[in-house]
């Protein structure tokens, strides 16, 4: 067992629905982890006198938070983020689709994956629902890559039979026979899980998607996620490719993809039809506010999703986002609301804190387990700690009170100030298996990594 020593912040139950109250702030708390779970939370000194023989780890210099979850990013895209300039379909064309091309090469797939999981990692994020490759190699490089770095990854192939470039494109028949495989291997495997991941309607036809509908009966608990409405050249594309389908959304509905598993990305020009086929059936909106900007796509509709009761977590869209930070995220998200005016839902820090974390974990069905760090919970967790003489630490210092702290964090931190990161109690080899900035560690250091 180990005793955490730390100021504590997380959100235990909705924002959206129970008001600002939903942050829980404890100063000097402790948190008990035996076996990667935590069995026992307090405040510190009554923790430390009912267990004065275990070792405790000193976290008191900054601010613990639960594991970000990133609901939406593409493993093959981490050498392609900062193409700035395109709108989607361009972006895709010139920059993301010639490397995911790259992917064919296993040897490149392996050191791209080991990129990408060290960045999500390095960022505090300790659960992810990724795209994987349009290859069945690339993918199981991916999953691999995923089991060695400790973290909670849902993944799966990405899939496409038309539009792209041909060597990205597969057929029904062998989408079926590899996505099979992949979950056989993957699926429930320590902390892996299979997601069925056609790129969009716009590159897959009604006969793949029916396939994606099989793979995801293959077994209990495979999840669903794709894009939806990002971007209006892509939905009037989708429009003239599907005359027989109602919506966008409808082009999935169709062959039942949608559920509670499900993940739509962006979802920017959603319509009320749409939302209410969502709330219906209980489908999550991955809000990806960087890409959305960069990309021109839009400023995403957070009021109507809440008017209509479905609910958004965050996503990072790496490449099309500008990086790993869910922080970062968060905040882009706030000024998005803003820029919407009377249409913009203001969004405080515990919102904020919130998307990044537990909406994250209930989209993925994982709250059960992790999105807070209460009683039962993984102890999935990051660390942020300032550097001293920053902005970020000045400001933290003379923060009010836990809300004002929380909205220091989302302003001024970044991942550089995030000094350690824990997924089930294990610290994450991903990020070095040891505190950023050992010169500045404080003396009681997490335990390295066996
Ligand atoms: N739509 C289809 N593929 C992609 C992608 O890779 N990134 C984004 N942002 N949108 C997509
Ligand atoms: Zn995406």
């Amino acid at each position: 067992m180990t005793l955490y020593r730390a100021t504590v912040l997380d959100v235990p139950g909705d924002p959206f629905t129970d008001g600002p109250d939903a942050l829980r702030a404890e100063t000097d708390a402790g948190l008990l982890v035996r076996d990667g779970v935590i069995t026992a939370r307090g405040p510190y000194a009554e923790l430390r006198a009912a267990h004065p023989g275990e070792p405790v780890e000193d976290l008191t210099d900054g601010v613990l938070l639960p594991g970000f979850v990133d609901t939406h990013v593409h493993y093959p895209q981490v050498r392609v983020i900062g193409g700035l300039g395109m709108p989607l379909l361009d972006w895709l064309e010139r920059c993301a689709l010639p490397e995911e091309a790259r992917l064919a090469d296993d040897r490149y797939a392996a050191a791209v994956a080991e990129d990408f999981l060290t960045g999500l990692a390095a960022a505090g994020t300790t659960t992810a629902l990724v795209f994987g490759a349009h290859f069945a190699t690339a993918t199981d490089v991916f999953f691999a890559a995923a089991e060695r770095s400790g973290l909670r990854i849902t993944a799966g192939q990405v899939v496409s039979d038309r539009v792209l470039r041909d060597e990205l494109l597969t057929d029904p028949d062998r989408a079926l026979t590899e996505g099979r495989r992949l979950i056989e291997r993957w699926h429930g495997r320590g902390r892996l899980r299979y997601a069925v991941t056609p790129r969009f309607s716009l590159s897959t036809s009604d006969d793949l998607l029916a396939v994606c509908g099989e793979l995801l009966e293959a077994a209990d608990g495979v999840a669903f996620t794709s894009h939806a409405n990002e971007n209006l050249r892509e939905v009037d594309r989708v429009r003239e490719l599907f005359p027989g389908s109602d919506d966008y959304l409808d082009t999935y509905d169709k062959h039942g993809l949608l559920g509670p598993r499900s993940v739509i990305a962006h979802n920017v020009h959603v319509t009320d039809a749409e939302l209410d086929l969502m709330a219906r059936v209980g489908a999550w909106s991955s809000h990806c506010p960087t890409s959305n900007a960069s990309l021109g796509s839009g400023l995403f509709p957070l009021r109507r999703h809440a008017e209509h009761g479905v609910g958004v977590a965050m996503g990072s869209d790496v490449g099309g986002g500008t990086g790993f930070s869910l922080v970062k995220e968060g905040l882009q998200a706030y000024f998005a609301q803003q820029l919407l005016g009377p249409d913009g839902l203001p969004l405080t820090s515990t919102h904020l804190l919130y998307l990044i974390t537990r909406a994250g974990a209930r989209a993925l069905g994982l709250d059960d387990r992790v999105g807070d760090l209460g009683v039962g919970k993984q102890f999935d967790a990051s660390w942020l700690r300032p550097s001293p003489g920053s902005t970020f630490a000045t400001n933290l210092a003379h923060a009010e009170d836990a809300a004002d702290a929380l909205a220091k964090i989302f302003t001024l931190s970044t991942p550089g100030d995030v000094a350690a990161v824990w997924v089930g109690g294990d610290l994450t080899t991903a990020s070095g298996g040891r505190p950023r900035n050992p010169s500045t560690a404080p003396s009681s250091r997490p335990k390295e990594a066996a």
